[in-house]
């Protein structure tokens, strides 16, 4: 069976929860590789709705295996709710050796940095843990398995992030009371940690490589520095769990009928108008982490057609479409102005420059007329789109 990835082609919440859920029927293995709970991917099941932040999505149909990669920060004390909501539905779960831990003074950090310049963060606590990590005083779970060693680790984390106590004026939360918060959580992770990499490499069975954010939230090739702060693109996959990209047989690209945004950063197709606010009741464009409103605007295929290339998308899925019904007229992003040229490039170091160019369709309300608006967009990206969503339940996906 071939192992596929499932990956955000816009700047998140393009319904990746449900389309891993759909795909995860004929699958055993789920892989979260980047992110943490900054992430909110949502599965309705028989109207009933589930958000998963750290685990992966799809874990619902039961008897799934659940892993969680190197690359992802976690929140120990919200993986363990998460864990218990699910407590009716059984699956294996295995986390990484390597996984950095998102400490509680990172949340604080966060916390303040949102107040001196922020760009719209989650407040999880994420760029502050993958900061730690990248400078090399990061906690990891296989510390947290040895006293000692979690001391040592904590020691060294803590001299480092004395940020707050010098920087921010603020009281550093103290050693002990995060040493002994650790520790908690040591049982559960000598139950659950493992070498994923080891795990993936001698696994036989298909595997879901599920993404979170999306590719423009990318901290390299994103709209930095209102990007998170892991790689979102496909060749997270192979930095992050330790395995050669040619293990990832097939690449998914999830993109919504129109776009989305939460936080600050440039967005050249936003609506702030009644359209805008359409878009955001009809498609309750709502965060699933956070409950903030959802900047949304028109479909920009420039930015879709980079997320293609940059992901080497093999097959699209085209979600909430229904959301477009009923609107007299849809516009679609085909170019940029930019100093007087066109471009059919998206300049994402400055794209707060460019003016949209778009192509207007008539408005539909069935998939009948919505088929030359779907065709247009497979012609401009060269790919098909297999999969077309139409509502949030498990069961509203028309296969192509
Ligand atoms: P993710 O982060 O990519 O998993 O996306 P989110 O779950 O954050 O946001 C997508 C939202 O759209 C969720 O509330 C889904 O239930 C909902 N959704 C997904 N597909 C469709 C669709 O085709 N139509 C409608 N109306 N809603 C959808
Ligand atoms: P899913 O997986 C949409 C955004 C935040 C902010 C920026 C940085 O559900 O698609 P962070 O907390 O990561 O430091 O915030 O990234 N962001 C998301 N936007 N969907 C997400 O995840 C997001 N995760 C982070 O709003 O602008
Ligand atoms: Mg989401």
């Amino acid at each position: 069976m071939e192992n596929i990835s499932i990956l955000g082609l816009q700047w998140g919440d393009e319904g990746k929860g449900k389309i891993v859920d759909y795909f995860a029927k004929d699958y055993r293995t789920i892989v979260r590789f980047q992110g943490g709970p900054n992430a909110g991917h949502t599965v309705y099941v028989n109207n009933k709705k589930y958000t998963f932040h750290q685990l992966p999505s799809g874990l619902l149909w039961g008897n799934k295996r659940a892993i969680i990669g190197s690359g992802v920060v976690i929140n120990l004390e919200l993986l363990k709710k998460e864990i218990e909501q699910l407590s009716d539905i059984n699956f294996e779960l295995l986390i990484d050796y390597r996984a950095n831990i998102i400490l509680p003074y990172h949340i604080l950090e966060d916390e303040y940095e949102e107040k001196l310049d922020g760009i719209g963060s989650t407040k999880k606590g994420i760029s502050q843990a993958y900061r730690d990590k990248y400078a090399r005083v990061g906690v990891r779970v296989f510390d947290i398995l040895d006293e000692k060693r979690l001391r040592r680790a904590l020691e060294r984390s803590y001299k480092f992030n004395s940020v707050l106590v010098y920087g921010y004026k603020e009281k550093m939360i103290d050693f002990d009371e995060v040493y002994e918060y650790l520790l908690n959580f040591r049982k559960f992770l000598k139950e659950h940690s493992a070498d994923v990499q080891y795990e993936i490499m001698n696994q036989k069975e298909g595997i879901i490589f599920e993404g979170a954010q999306g590719t423009l939230l990318d901290i390299n090739f994103g709209t930095y520095p209102f990007v998170t702060s892991s790689h979102t693109i496909v060749s997270s996959i192979g930095i992050n769990l330790g395995i050669p990209m040619s293990m990832v047989n097939k690449n998914i690209g999830v993109f919504k009928a129109y776009t989305t945004r939460v936080g600050k950063g440039p967005f050249p197709t936003e609506l702030n108008d009644e359209i805008g606010d359409y878009l955001r009741n009809v498609g309750n464009e709502y965060g699933s982490t956070t409950g903030r409103p959802r900047r949304c605007g028109w479909l920009d295929l420039v930015l879709l057609k980079y997320a293609v290339f940059l992901n080497d998308i093999h097959e699209l899925v085209l979600t909430k479409l229904d959301v477009l019904f009923g609107l007299k007229e849809i516009n679609v992003c085909v170019a940029y102005e930019y100093n007087g040229r066109i471009l059919d490039f998206p300049i994402l170091y400055n794209l707060e420059s460019v003016k949209p160019v778009y192509k207007k369709f008539k408005g539909f309300d069935n998939f009948k007329g919505a088929s030359e608006f779907i065709s247009f967009i497979e012609s401009y990206l060269n790919r098909k789109i297999k999969y077309v969503s139409y509502g949030l339940n498990r069961d509203e996906i028309t296969i192509f």
